[in-house]
């Protein structure tokens, strides 16, 4: 048995298990407000992870703008949402839209799907070429256009070739090879126990866990025993995601897990401060004029990513999920979306709460430039990719 985590409130040099051994972390090397668990370092393989907080990969969701906000409000590390390798392979213009990547996200990982070992090596390697610091595999996704085709969490049930894929990617690149996997296809699996060590042996140098089945999809509970259990069997940092919503539950699934970082991602739609509240950085609740600023610059950010088109519709869903919560009455939520242009959108923001621009303002001059290309069309994006 691997030793645990530190409970909340315990001595905080108590030893992390997963993290292959190369880093221990005592109270020495932690200073001021920073003596915290969440906020120890961490390594995968060669490149270090500021904090225990990841951001997760989430289709249709994890765009530059998305990735590099979670950065700032203190994720160790951001994911891209899923790329398809053969759009890879293709040199689909779309799929590598995927592939920007802006100075102040690293660390970060891209991660890719597909069930061919040579077309996922290829695309692993132009991945790489693109800046990313760490190559996820995509064992997660359970949608049925994804697992149709052999790949996402139908691997679970086929380790061999899950196994082949692993290995391709881990020796066509020089960066860690991460893997993100569901417990298995049906409810109760434990398949994630059984593949997770060979998939180690094949090259793999980290394992994210959301420990739910496939057919679970995002129903029911995620079951971190199993997180626990693979901890125990694994001698590579795993990272457990599902249902991190508050400071209190990463710390018991850190603690209960013995897992190297949490993982979030719904609780972080529209919601950047609640990597900051897990991180012990903010209180959870930002002001009014805090949710509308970085709404907009999230707006202007995704425009100049996406082109304003494709940004207009991409972000409708953001303004439920950054005015709900109760923040603001649900009639504004409804204005918003008929209203055609994103200009528009800002215009009515900055009526409801003219403070706002003061602190646009200041995020705007804190914020490195980044390339100014523009895409035509959206990225292939397949709503629930793990
Ligand atoms: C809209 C959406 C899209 C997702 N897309 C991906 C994806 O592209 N790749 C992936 O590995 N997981 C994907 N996931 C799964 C998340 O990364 C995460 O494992 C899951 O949501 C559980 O964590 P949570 O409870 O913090 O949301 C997606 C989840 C959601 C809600």
């Amino acid at each position: 048995m691997k030793t645990r985590a530190a409970p909340p409130g315990a001595d905080a040099g108590a030893k992390y298990s997963g993290d292959g051994g190369d880093r221990q972390t005592t109270p020495a090397s932690i200073s001021g407000s920073m003596q915290d668990e969440l906020h120890e370092p961490w390594w995968i393989g060669p490149v270090e992870v500021p904090s225990r907080v990841v951001l997760a990969p989430m289709a249709g969701v994890s765009v530059q703008a998305f990735r590099r906000q979670g950065r700032r409000f203190g994720a160790g590390l951001v994911c891209s949402e899923m790329v398809s390798c053969a759009g890879i392979e293709h040199r689909n213009e779309r799929t590598l839209g995927y592939l920007r990547v802006a100075a102040d996200e690293h660390p970060l990982a891209i991660q890719i799907f597909g069930s061919e070992p040579r077309v996922m090596a290829d695309a692993a390697r132009m991945v790489v070429a693109a800046g990313a610091d760490i190559v996820d595999i995509n064992f997660g996704c359970p949608v049925r256009k994804v697992t149709k085709t052999g790949a996402g969490a139908t691997l679970l049930d086929d380790p061999g070739r899950a196994c082949c894929i692993v290995e391709a990617v881990a020796n066509a690149v020089s960066v860690p090879v991460s893997v993100k996997m569901r417990r298995g296809l049906e409810d109760g699996s434990r398949s994630c126990l059984e593949v997770g060590p060979r998939l180690v042996e094949a090259g793999a140098g980290v394992l994210t866990l959301h420990p739910r089945s496939a057919r679970q999809m995002y129903t029911g509970v995620a079951d971190h025993s199993l997180t626990a259990e693979l901890v125990d069997r694994v001698d590579v940092p795993v990272v457990a995601s599902g249902d991190i919503t508050s400071r209190a539950r990463a710390r018991a699934v850190l603690a209960s897990t013995g897992a190297s970082a949490v993982m979030v991602g719904r609780a972080a739609q529209g919601n950047p401060w609640a990597l900051a509240e897990i991180l012990g950085d903010a209180p959870a609740e930002p002001t009014r004029e805090e949710v509308v600023a970085e709404l907009v610059l999230f707006m202007r950010e995704t425009v100049r990513e996406l082109g304003e088109r494709r940004a207009s519709g991409f972000l409708k869903k953001f303004y439920g999920w950054y005015l709900g919560r109760g923040r603001f009455p649900k009639p504004l939520k409804q204005e918003l979306v008929v209203l055609p242009t994103t200009p528009e959108v800002e215009d009515r923001l900055f009526a409801e709460v003219p403070g706002a621009r003061f602190v646009l303002q200041r995020l705007e001059a804190e914020q490195p430039l980044v390339d100014e290309v523009l895409l035509d069309d959206m990225p292939i994006s397949i709503y629930g990719g793990g």
